[in-house]
């Protein structure tokens, strides 16, 4: 454990090279509620989020947090906090309701005035094409189980850069393809809601392709400034003992390693297409996928929660599993603080990861996409809102990235995870990760003191 495990860190402790971008992030079903305005067709999360039994409580995204009609409080609110970039998604089914074909031009312009109104405020847009929204007409055909998926994205790609390419630079193709594939197609805890293992990696590959096709698409147009967005869970063993060392390789294997290193060196690891060959699931590639997979990026979005420790058991866990074949692989509780979500703390994680990205992708720079925490906040009687937890663990989180810039990971900016209270997906309205609190009866936005801390980061690093 290095000292981030235990100090506690300031906005004066931390010190960022020159031009580091420090943002926020959003996913549009998480926020934009209007999900019948101006033409939007359904998407894979109205059909999950509205079949009993999926989500806590019912909750769904029909309302979110008003930002579609609301984006312009939203962008006033990042410019206060001092913001220089926002990451957000677009919902494919807002742009092109069936997936394919008919563009609707009021769903992009949406898109389009949000933009402006960032330019206008000096925020930077950082566009994610898909943050796990996929049209339902196009789980209707498959969905990303279908190799017909990855060229449909590519062509919604196309789309959006001739519309948007214009006035945005920064561009990410996928959110977290691991929960996609994984948590939507083996567990079944995310939308389309399937448990199977063959779907799991049919998934798993057309995501990927569907990545590096839509890359060239972008490029082709002109894009410069091309990512990835991956969610890493840094795996470690309970135990020496060979079961248990093996059981943090297979997880490891499918949450880090499937995903990143076929981009960055055209091959799947070996033990991990392997495991799933054994599970029944092979990877179904066909000849050139992989040199598509590889298609060059400009930078790797890292998304970081927490590490795990794993242990191997003796008889299936009876749980679903979130890994293919990982029927005798738990994950242990952890043992210190949890946020809301049961997630443990462990910036020291932050940095180990950081440093090994910088071992396994050389030369790819790399952005924090996403970090943050749940807590449960209330606004309290002087109005703000206290949370002293979420100020600690970002503090925390930031020193962990300094640590890691010191050593040599070339980090270029993070987004705090989130920028609003929002839906939390199968966790509906009862997890809040916003740095700013929203009141979801009546829609007011309060910065709570984690945004007020952020901002003060911000300010001293601007001031140089
Ligand atoms: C990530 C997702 C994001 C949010 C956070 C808490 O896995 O990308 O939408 O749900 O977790």
């Amino acid at each position: 454990m290095t000292t981030t495990d235990t100090r506690e860190t300031t906005a004066t402790g931390l010190v960022f090279p020159p031009g580091f971008v420090f943002g926020a992030a959003t996913a549009a079903y998480q926020i934009e509620g209007a999900v019948d305005v101006d033409g939007r067709g359904p998407s894979i999360w109205d059909t999950f989020s509205h079949t009993p039994g999926k989500t806590h409580l019912g909750h769904t995204g029909d309302v979110a947090v008003e930002h579609h009609a609301r984006y312009r409080e939203d962008v006033a609110l990042m410019a206060d906090l001092g913001l220089a970039a926002y990451r957000f998604s677009v919902s494919w089914s807002r742009v092109l309701p069936e997936g394919a074909g008919r563009v609707e031009q009021r769903g992009l312009d949406f898109y389009r005035r949000l933009v402006d109104e960032l330019l206008e405020a000096g925020v930077d847009p950082w566009l994610t094409l898909y943050h796990w929204d996929l049209p339902q007409a196009l789980q209707d055909q498959g969905g990303w189980t279908s190799r017909d998926t990855a060229e449909r994205f590519a062509d919604y790609a196309g789309v959006l850069y001739d519309g948007l390419g214009d006035r945005v630079s920064h561009w990410s193709t996928l959110n977290e393809p691991m929960c996609s594939a994984l948590l939507g197609h083996m567990a079944g805890q995310h939308a389309p809601g399937h448990r199977d293992a063959v779907e799991a990696s049919r998934a798993t590959h057309h995501l990927l392709l569907g990545h590096g096709l839509a890359t060239r698409v972008l490029r082709e147009r002109g894009a410069d400034s091309c990512g990835l967005t991956l969610n890493f869970t840094p795996m470690t063993p309970a135990s020496d003992s060979p079961a248990d060392v093996d059981a943090a390789r297979r997880l490891d294997g499918q949450q880090n390693r499937m995903f990143l290193v076929p981009v960055v060196t055209g091959e799947y690891p070996a033990d991990v297409a392997e495991d799933l060959a054994a599970a029944g699931a092979p990877l179904p590639i066909e000849d050139g996928d992989l040199e598509l997979i590889a298609t060059p990026l400009d930078w790797l979005g890292v998304n970081f929660y927490f590490g795990s420790v794993v242990r191997a058991t003796e008889e299936p866990t009876g749980k679903a599993s979130s890994f293919i074949g990982g029927e005798r692989v738990e994950e242990v509780p952890p043992t210190g603080p949890t946020t809301t979500m049961g997630w443990g703390v462990t910036p020291h994680a932050f940095t180990d990861l950081l440093l090994r990205l910088r071992d396994t992708a050389p030369g790819l720079p790399l952005v924090i996409t996403e970090n943050g925490s749940a807590w449960p906040d209330e606004v309290s009687p002087d109005g703000a809102v206290h949370d002293p937890q979420r100020v600690r663990y970002l503090m925390d989180h930031l020193a962990a990235v300094t640590d890691a810039i010191e050593l040599g990971a070339d980090v270029r900016g993070y987004f705090a995870w989130s920028l609003l209270d929002n839906y939390e997906w199968a966790r509906g309205y009862d997890q809040r990760f916003g740095i700013v609190h929203v009141d979801y009866d009546t829609q007011v936005r309060t910065p709570k003191d984690s945004a007020l801390a952020y901002a003060e980061v911000i300010r001293r690093h601007a001031a140089g």
